[in-house]
Parts: structure tokens; C-alpha cells; sequence
């Protein structure tokens, strides 16, 4: 069996950009040598890519400070499946055949479609949501708006431009005060990892949060704070994807914010959630529902708020690249129902493959 050539890709501009080294790291050790070589490709902060071909263990860093440059040409191949990693610079470019992809890029310029893009014109399989899936999910007025169409239950929110509101949330607030109340959460429309998220107590509060999530972003939006419990979901599949067991997330203090997430490991992960039979139907039903709305692709991971005094189910998000340590939710749920971690890479792969292939046999002309 010829192997497989797995461009696994990290690192990126986002705020993320640490997490997914970790991630990578975690893919690295754990993938099916026998089945995959693999190419470490990271992108720096600044957006250079850079790969070191040999490197098989080690900090993922050196590759980002010392290996050497190079790029995705943006062009198909005639085969449609071997793309060229050029290495720039040097005479005779050295061209490197990549078979498929494993994005492990969190937020933008990696997981909001962007990424997703130039892969499609390089003609290269790759792992998760297409353009239009990671694109949606990545903007939550959208995504939102989205669920609400399809009758899937989203806490109220608004979203509004923040240039247009900067020197009037004087203005703004009584459409807040009216429609949401207080508390209310303050976030940049397409971030990820509560990277410019606050709570607000009130009109006061509410400018000084919706001035730092306008740091982050041109669009903001605000949301009914929910008193609920953080359920998390695993989804994976294609056409016919399937739902994991669901998760808790328990945060110690305050909301899940990026220190609770990245930087002190203080939330605990339950796996599985302690919930209802019904309950656990609901919100497989939920995320299968939400995965499919959106168009998603390979793998995600949908968040759920249950409210504490109503039980009420609401969706609060899709990640379409979610953390992918061995200990991060998303392969920790598949693992309680079930799949290892290696043979959750693996499906990854085979499912990438077998989604370009299907796209691969349509026409894209009339004549
Ligand atoms: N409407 C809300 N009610 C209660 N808590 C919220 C609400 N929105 C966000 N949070 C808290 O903030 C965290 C991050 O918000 P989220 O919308 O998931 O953004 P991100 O994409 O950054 O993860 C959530 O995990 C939760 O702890
Ligand atoms: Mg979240």
C-alpha cells in the first residue's frame, strides 16, 4: 500500500496560534506511520509558511523559526491530487507532493474559510468544512441567523457594524436594555476562544464591552446572558455524519473564558456529561441538525447552554476546527463513544479523501 502524504498544517495569525501547535503536536505523535507520512507545515504569526520535511519529533517552534519557506502554488495539478510545495529561493524549486491536508488552524485566516480556499484552487483534499461551512461558522450573526431559520434554538442576540455605532452606544443601548436585559454577553463577531468576549451588568458595562469587542472586529453582537450549563457535542461524517456522546464543560470561575481554556487549564471536561437519556437525544439531534444547517464537512463540534432553571436547550456555536489536543473535548468525546484517538485521524483523512473524490466527478461545465 503506497502511503499517504499528510500536509498537517498549524500554527496560522490568529490569537490561537499557540493552541494549535499543541494540537499539531498531538496529531504528530499519534498518527498511523505505517499508513501517512507526514509533512509539518507551519504559518507563522507574521503568515510565512515554512516546513522542515524530516522533522518527525521536536517543538513544532524550530520549524516556525528555522525551516524553510515555502508555499502552496494556488494552481491544480493535472492530477488533481498532487500539489507542489514549492521551496522558494532556491534553483530548481523542490516540489513536494501533498496528498490531502490536515488543517489544525483555529479562528481566522485558518479555520473561517480562508485556508479552505486556496487548498480548493490547489485542487488538495482536506480535512473538515468546506469554504462555505468553515465561512459561516466562523461569523456567529450569521451562523446564529442561520439556526434561527431553521427552528434551532439560539439565545436572543443582536448584531450590529460596530464603525457605525462607536460614538452612539448611547443610542444603542435601550434596543440592548429592551430586547436582551441584563446580563448580557459582548462579543466580536468572528473570533473564537473568548478572545474579546465580556459580561455585561449593565449600560455602563455594555460600552466598555462593546468597545473592546469593536477592537477585534468590525461587527459585534450581543447576546442574552444564559445561567446554563456547557454541554459540548462531537460531530463527524460527511453526507451522513454521527453525533458523539455529549460533555460538560465546567469552568471554575466566571465564564470560559481564554485563560480558563488555554492558559490554566482550570475548567474540568466531563465525559461524558451527566444528563438524561432525553436529554442526551435532544442535543446529539441538536448538533446533527446544527452541522448540517451549516453545511459542514468531516468533523466539528457544536456548544450547547442548558439553562439551569428551565432546562431549555440553546445552541451557542459550531466550531469547525476545534481544539484537537488528545486531552481537548472534540476527540475526547469520540474516544468515550468509542474511536480512538489514531483512528479518529485516520477517519479524518479517509473522509477528506473520499469528499474531494465525490466533488472531483462532478461536471463544473456545460459543455
Ligand atoms: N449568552 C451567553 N450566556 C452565558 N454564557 C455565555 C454566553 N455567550 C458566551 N458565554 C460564555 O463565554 C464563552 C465563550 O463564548 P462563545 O460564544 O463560545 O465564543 P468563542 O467562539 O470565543 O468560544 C462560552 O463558553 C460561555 O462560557
Ligand atoms: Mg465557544
Amino acid at each position: 500500500m503506497t502511503k499517504i502524504t499528510v500536509g498537517l498544517l498549524f500554527g496560522g495569525k490568529s490569537g490561537e496560534h499557540e493552541v494549535s501547535l499543541q494540537s499539531a503536536a498531538s496529531i504528530l505523535s499519534a498518527i498511523d506511520r505505517a499508513r501517512y507520512n507526514v509533512i509539518p507545515i507551519g504559518i507563522t504569526k507574521e503568515g510565512l509558511w515554512r516546513t522542515d520535511p524530516g522533522f518527525l519529533e521536536g517543538d513544532f517552534r524550530e520549524i516556525l523559526q528555522q525551516g524553510a519557506p515555502v508555499f502552496l502554488p494556488g494552481e491544480s495539478t493535472p492530477s488533481g491530487q498532487l500539489i507542489q510545495l514549492e521551496a522558494a529561493g532556491s534553483r530548481g524549486r523542490r516540489r513536494t507532493s501533498i496528498d490531502v491536508v490536515f488543517p489544525v488552524l483555529h479562528g481566522p485566516f485558518g479555520e473561517d474559510g480562508t485556508i479552505q480556499g486556496l487548498l480548493d484552487l490547489s485542487n488538495i483534499p482536506y480535512v473538515g468544512a468546506g469554504v462555505l461551512g468553515s465561512a459561516v461558522a466562523m461569523d456567529k450573526d450569521v451562523m446564529k441567523r442561520l439556526f434561527q431559520q431553521a427552528g434551532l434554538p439560539t439565545a436572543p442576540f443582536l448584531a450590529f457594524q460596530w464603525d457605525h455605532w462607536r460614538n452612539r452606544t448611547r443610542e444603542l443601548e435601550p434596543q440592548v436594555a429592551a430586547k436582551l436585559g441584563y446580563p448580557c454577553f459582548v462579543k466580536p463577531a468572528n473570533l473564537g476562544s473568548s478572545i474579546g468576549i465580556s459580561q455585561a451588568e449593565g449600560a455602563e458595562e455594555l460600552s466598555e464591552a462593546l468597545a473592546l469587542a469593536g477592537e477585534f472586529d468590525e461587527k459585534v453582537i450581543v447576546e442574552r446572558a444564559v445561567d446554563a450549563r456547557e454541554i459540548e457535542v462531537s460531530v463527524l461524517g460527511n453526507t451522513d455524519p454521527q453525533a458523539s456522546l455529549p460533555g460538560e464543560i465546567i469552568p471554575r470561575s466566571g465564564f470560559y473564558d481564554y485563560q480558563a481554556k488555554y492558559l490554566d487549564d482550570s475548567a474540568e471536561l466531563v465525559v461524558p456529561a451527566p444528563l438524561r437519556p432525553d436529554q442526551v437525544k435532544r442535543v446529539q439531534e441538536l448538533a446533527l441538525r446544527s452541522f448540517q444547517t451549516l453545511e459542514c464537512q468531516g468533523m466539528a463540534r457544536v456548544d450547547f447552554f442548558l439553562e439551569r432553571n428551565t432546562e431549555d436547550i440553546y445552541v451557542n456555536e459550531i466550531n469547525t476546527i476545534p481544539g484537537f489536543t488528545s486531552i481537548s473535548m472534540y476527540p475526547k468525546l469520540w474516544q468515550a463513544s468509542g474511536l480512538a484517538y489514531s483512528d479518529l485521524i485516520d477517519r479524518l483523512i479517509q473522509l477528506a479523501l473520499e469528499r474531494h473524490r465525490r466533488r472531483q466527478s462532478r461536471r463544473i461545465d456545460g459543455g
